[in-house]
């Protein structure tokens, strides 16, 4: 019989807890016990599971005695406080957060490229940022038969990926806007900076705030993650972040090179039969991916590949999914399950 698990889910209240709830009733997760931890604004509420209504709890370091499996999604500040609290009570924290994801010891896990890293943990597992996850899931396939030696990248984000407060605020832009009163923005392109600018009816080349070296934490994210991922130190990874107006689903032009001789049927057959990924590739009936039709899907979309006309090894990719399933809830849930098989947990 399956072990049941203990089960707690940090940042409940969320856009990623939201989907994580979802998420483990979907694919049937072994749970014995669940509780729902969120911040003191939250403690007390009620929150809806299953058909049941449980309490949330104020996550706390005593909140962890006995839970098996700690998913977070509650801000990395909350992660670096709290993750290795559990971890220490015994539990085996995934964390969405990119807190610990370069930390040398945390294993940075998409199951369908590099699940064995999960063996080497030491309680703490990370997710790998939204753009990120979609992307090394397309690539990887191409790489073990074919090299891959570079990978530049341009996203069109969704404001999903910000929060429930952002997709709030592009509701509420599109109502001014709408209704022809001035445009107010808080959030986007970043809280903690500076300016804000209107996400309705525009496109902000700007996710996260810039590092020193003029890409932004996210464009930062994108480059380090997947070397770290794809264990290719020395891949050239080049990536422009930009948040649109779309409220879910992600989507990303990528172009690649590889270091063997392919032709673009090698790589449609690599993708049709790739774990994870959905060919949607069929110019003559206009078939390519779109994030509108993605939203609620679990696989990552590939579309209008194209053999690049002077580079006979560079390859031009469409890459689309639901940032909040592949690129967050149902990524940490798939690690779950992938250590329960692989006796971890
Ligand atoms: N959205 C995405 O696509 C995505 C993808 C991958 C990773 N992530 C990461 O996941 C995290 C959450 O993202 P989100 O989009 O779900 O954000 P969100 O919608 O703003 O939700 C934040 C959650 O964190 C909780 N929280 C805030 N402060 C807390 C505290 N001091 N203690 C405990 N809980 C606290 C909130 O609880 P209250 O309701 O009580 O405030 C809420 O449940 C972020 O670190 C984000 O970078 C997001």
């Amino acid at each position: 019989m399956t072990k049941q698990l203990t089960v707690a889910i940090v940042g409940a209240t969320g856009a990623v807890g939201s989907k994580m709830k979802e998420q483990l009733i979907k694919r049937k997760f072994p749970i014995k016990h669940i509780k729902f931890l969120a911040s003191a604004r939250s403690a007390g509420k009620e929150i809806e599971f299953d058909d049941k209504s449980y309490i949330i709890e104020e996550a706390t370091p005593e909140a962890f005695e006995g839970v098996d499996v700690a998913l977070f999604s509650a801000g990395g500040s909350v992660s670096a406080k709290l993750a290795p609290e559990a971890a220490k009570r015994g539990a085996v924290v995934i964390d969405n957060t990119s807190h610990f994801r370069m930390h040398p010891e945390v294993p940075l896990v998409v199951p369908e490229v590099n699940r064995g890293d999960l063996a080497k943990h030491n309680g703490i597992i990370a997710n790998p940022n939204c753009s990120t996850i979609q992307m090394v899931v397309a690539l990887q396939p191409i790489r073990e038969k074919f090299g891959l030696s570079k990978v530049l990248v341009s996203t069109y984000q969704a404001v999903s990926g910000s929060g429930v407060s952002a997709i709030e605020e592009l509701r509420t832009q599109s109502e001014q806007w709408d209704a022809g009163k001035d445009v107010e923005a808080n959030i986007l392109p970043a809280k903690s900076d500076k300016k804000h600018y209107p996400i309705a009816r525009n496109v902000l080349p700007q996710i996260d705030v810039f590092t020193e070296n003029g890409f932004t934490y996210e464009e930062m994210k994108m480059i380090n993650e997947t070397k770290k991922i794809m264990h290719l130190p020395e891949l050239h990874v080049a990536a422009t972040c930009v948040r649109v107006p779309v409220v879910s689903g992600h989507s990303e032009s990528v172009y690649i090179e590889v270091e063997n001789d392919a032709t673009i049927q090698d790589i449609f057959n690599v993708l049709k039969d790739a774990p994870g990924v959905v060919l949607q590739d069929d110019i003559s009936q206009q078939i390519y991916p779109m994030p509108i039709y993605v939203e609620g899907e679990d696989p990552v979309y590939v579309g209008r590949i194209r053999q690049d006309l002077d580079n006979k090894k560079g390859f031009h990719l469409w890459i689309v999914s639901d940032n909040l399933l592949k690129g967050a809830a149902l990524n940490s849930i798939q690690i779950a399950e992938a250590m329960l098989e692989d006796n971890l947990l």
